[in-house]
């Protein structure tokens, strides 16, 4: 089984990147014949228009990726743009999409919709990640929920290429968790960059609580009992406390007679103790940029060993090799 998937370098990553996506990296990366992860600096590009900012990001995705847990022993860890393969195969995948299936993506008629000036690039950037996935032969690509359409527009792609010109990609499937697909926000809506709702993982402790004190929540009188699921902060809770600390957030839910803040205050220090770890390790790779740069060199010449392989197959498949 091989796996892939890819993060945009848009800000520090949030609760619903490393719930919904990161920890399936780590997880998969222990079971999987090869693993490949990397960060989508040319995706981000469609939004970051700051040089600087975009290199610091880029660099810092990286550093946040090592610190969670992702092993270079065990997967490969590689920036979107050093594998150029991937934006040939792009084109040669963009010349058999048809419009009407990109505007059809939610992420693109979303940031219509909010009064974003399209360009071609966010046009086109799910073809940018069928190319990402296909270049890999991906079997399996953990994500949250909100990139399975992506995934799926991959799927079309590939199998009218392969429809077209022959057997040439592998056909991928998304893995969600069941728990975490759809990370809520500190205002009860999907937790993304764009809606300004996030919870960073690698804030520190006293920014982090005064963020999760400020979560919105309903007017429920105190002494009224309340069902946990589906409320922001016991769906947040259950994602960074014990399970018996949750039991027992769940009964006191159940049982009625609490105020919010108490909750909140519980929640706040589940995260610390969650995130105490990773936040340190973070330290020490910050520390040794150099380290990092290595392993990003390292890893890129992985995986264009491997992407130039399944460019060179799309190549000859589409006759513009070999004439
Ligand atoms: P991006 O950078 O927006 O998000 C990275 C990963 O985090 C997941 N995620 C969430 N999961 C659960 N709950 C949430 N609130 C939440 N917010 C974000 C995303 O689903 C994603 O898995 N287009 C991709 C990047 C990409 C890619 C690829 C992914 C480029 N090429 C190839 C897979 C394969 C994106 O914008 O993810």
């Amino acid at each position: 089984m091989r796996v892939l998937s890819g993060i945009q370098p848009t800000g520090p990553f949030h609760w619903g990147n490393y719930f919904g996506a990161i920890q399936q990296y780590i997880e998969l990366q222990d079971v999987a014949d090869e693993a490949y992860y990397f960060i989508a600096n040319l995706h981000a590009l469609t939004t970051v228009r700051d040089k600087d900012l975009l290199k610091q990001y880029t660099l810092n995705g990286a550093i946040d990726l090592l610190a969670l847990g992702l092993n270079p022993e065990k997967a490969v860890l590689f920036i979107q743009s050093d594998v150029p393969e991937v934006s040939e195969l792009c084109w040669l995948l963009m010349t058999g999409t048809p419009m009407g299936l990109l505007e059809r993506c939610v992420s693109y008629k979303d940031k219509l919709a909010k009064g974003l000036k399209a360009d071609a690039g966010l046009f086109a950037y799910p073809v940018l990640q069928a190319a990402d996935i296909l270049a890999y032969d991906a079997d399996i690509v953990p994500v949250g929920e909100d990139q399975l359409q992506h995934i799926e527009v991959c799927r079309d792609i590939a199998g009218s290429f392969n429809h077209h010109f022959g057997e040439t990609f592998v056909m991928p499937k998304g893995k969600v968790l069941d728990q975490s697909a759809r990370v809520p926000g500190t205002d009860g809506e999907k937790m993304s960059k764009s809606y300004g709702n996030t919870l960073a993982v690698f804030d520190d402790a006293k920014k982090q609580r005064k963020q999760i004190m400020r979560i919105q929540t309903d007017s429920r009188p105190m002494d009224e009992a309340k069902e946990p699921d589906g409320d922001v902060l016991y769906d947040l809770y259950k994602l960074v406390a014990t399970e018996d600390e949750v039991a027992a957030m769940a009964a006191t839910y159940r049982a009625g007679g609490f105020g919010y803040g108490e909750i909140k205050k519980a929640l706040a220090e589940a995260s610390e103790r969650y995130w105490a770890e990773v936040r340190e390790r973070r330290e020490e790779y910050a520390a040794k940029p150099e380290v990092v740069r290595e392993i990003l060199a390292a890893g890129a010449e992985k995986a264009r060993a491997k992407a130039s392989v399944v460019l060179k197959r799309a190549q000859d498949a589409c006759g513009v090799i070999g004439y």
